[in-house]
């Protein structure tokens, strides 16, 4: 299939079309927040699975009984996925918790009126780009990211799913109303202290056992082994665990695995150009 048939453009924004149809879109553009929503907003392969397991552990008051019996698709979903159109979100008890990959302005009016709770996550783009390149392989609804010097160019252009990285992080760091923004690497190099810390912008006073018992359940090996957030319910044909797992590596760093020394130095021209302007100190430097 070629990139015109996998994607979607919407709001100026490339999205995979298999997961995204216009009935979802639709419903996601009519949807109505309420002020006590949590909702968590990334970039995708930034973090998003990993967060889909603390917030729903740190609301519980860390009782385990919706990460192990829902899917995290279920337990937090995207709001923009055609999964959300079977799902009745109306129902659902306060606090709601949902997920979004959308860019700051492809926002439906109700985020702009009710201004619901939002944690954003963000990751060094050159582990997202790794990430990202990895994810393609494996997902069929995805163009092949091979040879890679093509998909970087594509990344950093913003011609991929949810478009540019850039575009991302500045159009949500823009805002600040109600939001909490945490890094991947925050949550990799202390894990306990970002839970607290989440857990206080959601306002759950938690005891220190408890935050500590959170964070060990969510902690890479812990969350592979959980079925019910590592993706292997889905089906090979639609994301092949074969060629690349999506709980992948885990682990802050590995572009220097994936890039080469002349990608590497063309990526940090185009992020110091594309970041010049951003009043942000990014935990990666
Ligand atoms: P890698 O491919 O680098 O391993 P998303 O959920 O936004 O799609 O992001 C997926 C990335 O988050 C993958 O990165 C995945 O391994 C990583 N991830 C998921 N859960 C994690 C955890 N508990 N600890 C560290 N990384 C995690």
């Amino acid at each position: 299939m070629t990139e015109d048939d996998l994607y979607t453009v919407y709001k100026g924004v490339l999205l995979p079309t298999l997961i995204h149809p216009p009935q979802s879109l639709r419903r996601y553009e009519a949807f109505t927040f309420r002020p006590d929503d949590i909702l968590i907003v990334t970039y995708p392969k930034s973090g998003t699975t990993w967060m889909q397991e603390i917030v729903p552990l740190i609301v519980s008051g860390g009782d385990p009984a919706s990460v192990e019996t829902l899917h995290n698709w279920d337990r937090v979903p995207w709001l923009e996925e055609a999964r959300s159109c079977s799902l009745d979100l109306d129902a659902r008890p306060s606090p709601r918790m949902f997920t979004t990959h959308f860019l700051h302005h492809m926002m439906p009016p109700s985020f702009f009126q009710v201004r619901p709770k939002v944690i954003y996550v963000m990751r060094n783009p050159k582990d997202v780009f790794t990430s990202t390149f990895h994810y393609h392989r494996m997902a069929s609804f995805l163009p092949d990211p091979e040879p890679q010097s093509n998909f970087l160019n594509k990344f950093l252009e913003g011609k991929v799913m949810f478009g540019s990285w850039f575009d991302h992080i500045k159009g949500w760091l823009n805002d600040r109303e109600r939001i909490f923004y945490i890094s991947y690497e925050e949550m990799t190099n202390d894990l306990i202290d970002s839970v607290a810390r989440i857990a206080v912008f959601l306002e759950k006073s938690l005891d220190n056992d408890v935050i500590e018992k959170i964070a060990e359940r969510c902690r890479f090996e812990n969350m592979k082994k959980n079925s019910m957030s590592n993706y292997s319910a889905v089906p090979k044909e639609i994301m092949d665990d074969t060629k690349s797992e999506f709980l992948r590596k885990g682990i802050a760093g590995d572009w220097k695995n994936q890039l080469t020394a002349a990608e590497a130095e063309h990526f940090d021209a185009v992020y110091k150009d594309n970041t010049k302007d951003v009043d942000y100190k990014f935990a990666w430097g």
